[in-house]
């Protein structure tokens, strides 16, 4: 049985193209290992969003050389997006890889294995003017899995690679959705997460055009209870009183929220042209508060984006502060090929974006310490997964409705039950608790963390968030 070492960078959209390639691959007889030194192919599936997930590619390919000396018939490719954005240059540049594929056509590698003789390359001369075709997933998780509803981003938002990388917009049509979550409820998983680069735009160009919200009630429907949704990630410009009401109602909708906001200045918005300010922004936090008061709401935050202002930098503390943010990903602006913001003028400096960065962080650990700390004394329900207790297996683990981890002691409980626990410790990345019942196979959703409780207060909103 011929081996294959698998390794993946960047997003979620990532992590299920690579269980797309396990699957695809298992069929050709390929087994999944940890030791590339064992390896008979070894695939990269690559993140180009920022400068330092791409470095990493090269770092880490160049360590094949030598295996590939040592081993003959050893083969490498790398596929997702740091193929498409390089193509033929990658191949130019490393003499010992073998193919390139772009995150559009994980399809043809088995091809692309069938010539050993040959280096191939397989990406998109025009990105993404078809849905790609799914490929079998073998997935890592037995109680979470990725679902795809939606591909690429027509945003282009100044800053971002993805619509180069990933293409255009499309949508899946929505009765393959269903499908596909119905085979993950029959299978036993216990929580589905949809994704997309603008997952809540989903649907406007199928025909007929189905709404984001209507796959929502339709998958709330099938999976009766017995399975979690998440989606990710929505763009602000398209959250509507109408997913607002579907996040507070439908029992499988879990009361989370990752709503990317980028910066809290105008200024920078426009220039990332976001499609929103930062007015329009916090009038979604107020309407998805006022409908689902107990939301956790996380986003992404780009510091020292060109032309970025102290002024415009406090301006994203300030609205940090306002919104109360449970959790965020920070990262400093980093120049991409082909996007508009490359070529701006007041690049700011490196040491200016670190200490940047630094300020954000010790706020968000300041803010989610507090938004945690809400849980204290709560009894909240957690889906059992070892898997967030990273890498420390001995530790029960698992995540509530809102995402947030927690650890716990007790017994008798096995990775995918859900099981209720009474939180008694807080840190701005966990939560710590005690299990107070383990009914595995309860159906709980909303009603269980109960609305009315207090948990559903939002201690940290001020001002207008
Ligand atoms: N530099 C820094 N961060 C970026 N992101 C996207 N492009 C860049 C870039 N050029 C961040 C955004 C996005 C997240 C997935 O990555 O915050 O929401
Ligand atoms: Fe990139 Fe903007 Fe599209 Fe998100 S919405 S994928 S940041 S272009």
């Amino acid at each position: 049985m011929p081996k294959l070492k698998l390794i993946t960078y960047g997003c979620q959209a990532n992590e299920l193209d690579s269980e797309r390639i396990a699957g695809l691959l298992a069929q050709e007889g390929y087994e999944l290992i940890e030791r590339e030194e064992e390896a008979d192919l070894i695939l990269l599936n690559t993140c180009a969003i920022r400068e330092k997930a791409e470095q990493k590619v090269y770092s880490r390919l160049g360590t094949f050389q030598l295996l590939k000396r040592r081993k003959k018939g050893l083969r490498i490719g790398i596929c997702g997006c740091v193929a498409q954005q390089e193509g033929q240059a990658l191949l130019n540049r490393f003499p010992y890889l073998d193919f390139v594929v772009g995150p559009g056509q994980l399809t043809s590698i088995p091809k692309l294995l069938d010539t050993p003789a040959k280096r191939g390359i397989a990406t998109a001369r025009a990105p993404g003017f078809s849905y790609p075709s799914i490929a079998p997933v073998q997935r890592r998780s037995g109680i979470k899995a990725w679902v795809s509803i939606m591909e690429g981003c027509d945003r282009f938002c100044t800053f971002c690679v993805v619509p180069f990388t990933r293409g255009r917009e499309r949508s899946r049509p929505s009765q393959d959705i269903i499908e596909e979550i119905r085979n993950l409820e029959r299978q036993g998983y216990r929580e589905v997460t949809l994704l997309g680069q603008t997952v809540n735009s989903y649907g406007k160009k199928l025909r007929p055009p189905t709404s984001f919200v209507e796959l929502l009630r339709k998958i709330d429907h099938i999976v009766d209870g017995a399975v979690r949704v998440r989606f990710t990630s929505p763009h602000p410009a398209n959250v509507t009183e109408e997913l607002a009401e579907a996040i507070a109602g439908l029992p499988s909708l879990c009361e989370h929220i990752h709503l990317p906001v980028q910066s809290g200045s105008d200024e920078i918005l426009r220039r990332m042209k976001r499609g929103y300010g930062r007015d329009e922004y916090l009038e979604k936090v107020a309407l998805l508060r006022a409908k689902a008061p107990g939301l956790a709401i996380s986003t992404d935050i780009i510091v020292g984006f060109p032309g970025e202002t102290e002024e415009d930098f406090q301006d994203t503390l300030g609205l940090m502060r306002t919104v109360g943010y449970d959790g965020a990903f920070m990262f400093k602006y980093s120049p991409r090929p082909h996007t508009p913001a490359l070529e701006m003028s007041a690049q700011v400096p490196e040491e200016i974006k670190g200490r940047r960065l630094e300020q954000a962080l010790a706020l968000l650990n300041q803010l989610s310490l507090e938004r945690n700390r809400a849980y204290l004394g709560r009894t909240v329900e957690v889906l059992v997964d070892r898997e967030d207790a990273k890498g420390d297996h001995a530790r029960l683990a698992g995540r509530t409705r809102q995402n947030k981890i927690v650890h716990f002691f007790g017994g008798g409980v096995v990775d995918g039950d859900l099981v209720s626990v009474e939180i008694c410790g807080a840190s701005p990345l966990h939560l710590q608790g005690e299990l107070v019942s383990s009914q595995a196979s309860a159906r709980r959703g909303k009603g269980f963390d109960n609305p009315a409780a207090p948990i559903y207060d939002s201690p940290n909103r001020r001002g207008e968030g």
